[in-house]
């Protein structure tokens, strides 16, 4: 990095507290917000999270509330986020937090249900005012090159290891949570994967990337094959009814989750929908058959505990991954049309 780390520092902060987003979670801070906030944001962008974050915020006010909420309130809730775990683990934290309290530090928070050295510095730094850095993607990808750093990372953990000297050694030890959002707004907003905005930046200054021209080829990452997996699905109506596949209570991840059944893939027939999806490192393409009940494969489903009818208006009321709800629009939007 270029210049000096005080002026780099100061001159981040600035920027971050004249230009950031207006967000819900910063116009009205607390430590629950940034939790809730936090474990949101994991795997997701600003702009999906916003709705979520408000309406899961009048259902569940505080830690208590939520500690006290059934799970299948808790999953209907978080419906369409994804990762559903991510809503099982805050639970459990809200669990935690009125068990045993709050945690007083990095290394205590990293001992709670669904939190990662990310989670504990964000939470700690922002709530707490602890200072330790956060370092997710666009962090690395800001760190990358403000150090022209061209060494391939293998992984994320890998990346963080790595970068976790420098971050430690920029930090902000008066506005620790202030500074980590400032590098992550930054990554979000201006040092962006593709055109980064450096003419907006208000440290290109100590950018050595920039300096060589070598920001858009930073940070160079590794990526994992991705691998490519066919699924077939079960349409079955009887009357106003549909069959879901409900994981049960000891599938983790996936308990308490509606899915249109997974079947055979059928051979000499053609399917009613076919979409295909990246999660995580796979390339997924679903395929959706309508069987009649007698086949083998129809039959061992309804027959199956964990499948169950559901009427069409209970479809709106049970948790579905957002995939799953999006198809079974589609096809239910084409039978009236037919
Ligand atoms: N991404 C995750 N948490 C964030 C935060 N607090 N500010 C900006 N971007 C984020």
């Amino acid at each position: 990095m270029r210049g000096d780390f005080s002026v780099f520092r100061a001159n981040l902060l600035k920027w971050f507290r004249k230009e950031k987003r207006v967000l819900p979670w910063r116009t009205h801070p607390s430590l629950y917000r940034t939790v809730v906030s936090e474990f949101m944001l994991q795997q997701t962008q600003v702009d999906t999270v916003l709705p979520y974050f408000e309406s899961w915020l009048r259902v569940f006010p505080g830690f208590a509330e939520l500690a006290g909420a059934p799970e299948e309130a808790v999953l209907k809730q978080w419906e369409g986020l994804g990762y559903y775990s991510r809503a099982r683990n805050l639970h459990k934290l809200a669990k935690s937090i009125q068990d045993m309290g709050i945690p007083k530090s990095f290394d205590e928070w990293l001992k709670r249900p669904g939190i990662g050295p990310y989670t504990a510095a964000a939470i700690s730094s922002i709530a707490q005012g602890i200072p330790e850095p956060v370092i997710d993607g666009n962090v690395i990808r800001v760190l990358t090159r403000l150090s022209n750093d061209a060494k391939p990372i293998l992984s994320s953990q890998e990346g963080r290891k790595r970068l976790l000297p420098l971050a430690q050694n920029l930090i902000d030890a008066q506005s620790p949570g202030d500074f980590n959002e400032a590098v992550m707004e930054l990554g979000a907003t201006v040092c962006r994967k593709a055109r980064p905005a450096c003419l907006l930046c208000p440290v290109r200054d100590h950018c050595e990337a920039q300096a060589q021209g070598s920001e858009a080829d930073l940070p160079v990452i590794v990526r994992k094959a991705t691998r490519r997996r066919e699924v077939a699905r079960l349409w079955l109506r009887k009357d106003d009814q549909l069959l879901v596949h409900i994981y049960p209570s000891d599938a983790k991840r996936l308990a308490g989750l509606a899915e249109l059944p997974e079947i055979q893939h059928p051979e000499n027939q053609q399917p009613i929908l076919v979409r295909s999806r990246g999660i995580s490192t796979e390339q997924v393409r679903e395929s959706i058959f309508v069987l009649q009940a007698s086949n083998a494969d129809a039959e061992k489903w309804i027959g199956h505990p964990a499948c169950h009818w559901v009427t069409l208006e209970e479809i709106n009321s049970i948790s579905l991954s957002a995939p799953h709800k999006r198809w079974i629009e589609t096809i239910l939007r084409a039978e009236m049309d037919a």
